[in-house]
């Protein structure tokens, strides 16, 4: 079908005088005496697109005057009273005729609202916006590293692993467990792989097969994790960026987490100032201001010891207590990026107790070279460290925790054939979204959010 997309109607100005066909689904429409307008969007561009229809003319257009219509108008493309684009309409078809219960009215409506209907939300501003800063983030994201000599590989998602130790796989299976098995043992057996399997909750095993033979790559794709962890930054299927880097300390991995950041950020704000200055009205006041500011300073970074002695100090009234040893809860995520640095913050060297079994164990016997990247509002959004590269402290740290390490032959193998200082992180895609673009609830930066107890 040959048209133009509305976005090029508005930035081509050599399409002024010259007869023009759009498509797009009405977005607003109004009869008067002797005139009609409708604004059509085809999801190109924020900007609606008004088509102007001069009722004395011999067109066709009541049937296209309602809302979620979908439409191609043949017209004049000029240049109206504030110098943007209208069209005046000669010929307008209606492709797909919508009824008066069309759920997406005029009035704004709410985000839980919307979240009952992924299939339609898209035609909103609000998401419109949100999925082409995707768009344009995922682009920045292979640019970063494409131009760093970085690899992009992909990693599998059915596993027989389970990278983070942390039992939240989703298990893989064709068949049912039944009591005809005598025990597990023999019903895996006689699933489809011969054995236990799950959907992979990270890439990062592999991700080290591939670095320790490409130097630097990175996987971009789905992770899954049966978490039950019902809150607005958890997603049972979530997209991870995990570059993985041999030649490499937690300094380094440091270093490109925040420059890929940075790179990131900078690029939405150049190529996005539509759904920016949208997100700004509409979200977070203030957020393209608060954004240059953080991609113009350096991150901070904080050990995690230190920063257990900021919030105990603090003399705030957590829900979860502070101990040397817990785990960092969003509160005191967020406690440390917004209230003690107010920017984005790398805290570091974590007790091992709370970190997955491949980080690198360091002198003092408690702590590993773990990262993760704390931001303001958000919290945690970059998870990540220097692995453990020698062979016997990982089958230690490995045995510590009751693993079967036959399962893990070919990663401890890496260790074995040319082992190699190297670390990596993972970069969970939605809560950077939600970062920048103020979206609270990361159910809203996706097309189809999976969350427990809810699937469409
Ligand atoms: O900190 P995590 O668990 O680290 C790993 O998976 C490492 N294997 C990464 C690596 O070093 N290659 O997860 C990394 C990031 C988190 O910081 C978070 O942003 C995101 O993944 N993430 C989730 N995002 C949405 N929903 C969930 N359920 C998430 N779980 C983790």
């Amino acid at each position: 079908m040959k048209h133009i997309d509305i976005k090029n109607i508005f930035t081509d100005k050599s399409c002024i005088g010259q007869e023009v066909t759009v498509c797009g689904w009405v977005r607003t429409a109004r009869n008067s005496k002797t005139m009609a307008f409708m604004a059509i969007n085809d999801g190109t561009t924020l900007n609606h697109l008004q088509i102007v229809i001069d009722k004395s003319a011999d067109i066709d257009f009541e049937d296209a005057l309602h809302l979620g219509t979908s439409v191609k108008v043949t017209g004049t493309a000029v240049e109206d009273r504030n110098g943007s684009v209208e069209i005046n309409a000669k010929e307008i078809t209606v492709l797909g005729s919508c009824p008066a219960d069309y759920p997406l009215q005029k009035k704004r409506h709410t985000l839980e609202f919307l979240r009952t209907m992924p299939h339609l939300r898209g035609r909103t501003n609000t998401f419109n916006a949100v999925l082409r800063v995707r768009s344009v983030m995922a682009e920045a994201i292979h640019q970063y590293f494409q131009d760093r000599n970085f690899v992009y590989v992909n990693t599998p998602l059915i596993t027989g692993s389970d990278c983070e130790g942390a039992g939240e796989m989703f298990q893989v299976t064709t068949i049912g467990y039944s009591n005809d098995y005598k025990n597990e043992e023999e019903y895996y057996a006689d699933d489809f792989f011969g054995r236990r399997a799950g959907l992979s909750v990270s890439g990062q095993l592999e991700g080290e097969v591939a670095a320790m033979a490409m130097g630097k790559i990175y996987t971009f794709g789905p992770s899954f994790r049966a978490e039950n962890s019902n809150t607005p930054k958890h997603l049972a299927e979530f997209w991870h960026v995990e570059p993985e880097i041999a030649f490499a300390e937690l300094p380094d991995i440091i270093e490109t987490a925040e420059s890929m950041v940075k790179y990131v950020i900078r690029t939405v704000l150049d190529t996005c100032p539509e759904e920016m200055k949208f997100f700004d009205a509409h979200f977070e006041k203030g957020i393209i201001d608060r954004l240059e500011e953080l991609i113009s300073h350096e991150f901070g970074v904080c050990d995690y010891t230190e920063a257990i002695r900021l919030l105990k100090e603090s003399g705030e009234d957590f829900q979860y207590p502070v101990e040397w040893g817990c785990d960092l809860q969003t509160e005191h995520e967020r406690y440390i990026s917004e209230k003690v640095f107010k920017k984005a913050v790398f805290v570091t060297n974590y007790p091992k107790e709370i970190k997955s079994f491949y980080m690198k164990q360091n002198p003092d016997g408690k702590t590993v070279a773990a990262v993760d990247l704390l931001v303001p509002g958000v919290g945690e959004i970059i998870g990540g460290s220097e692995r453990e590269a020698d062979y016997d402290k990982l089958v230690e740290a490995m045995n510590a925790r009751g693993m079967n390490l036959d399962l893990y032959t070919d990663y401890l193998d890496l260790r074995k054939y040319g082992s190699v200082p190297h670390g990596g992180f993972g970069l969970g895609f939605e809560r950077l979204i939600m970062y920048v673009t103020g979206v609270s609830n990361i159910r809203d930066v996706i097309l189809y959010p999976r969350t427990v107890g809810s699937i469409r």
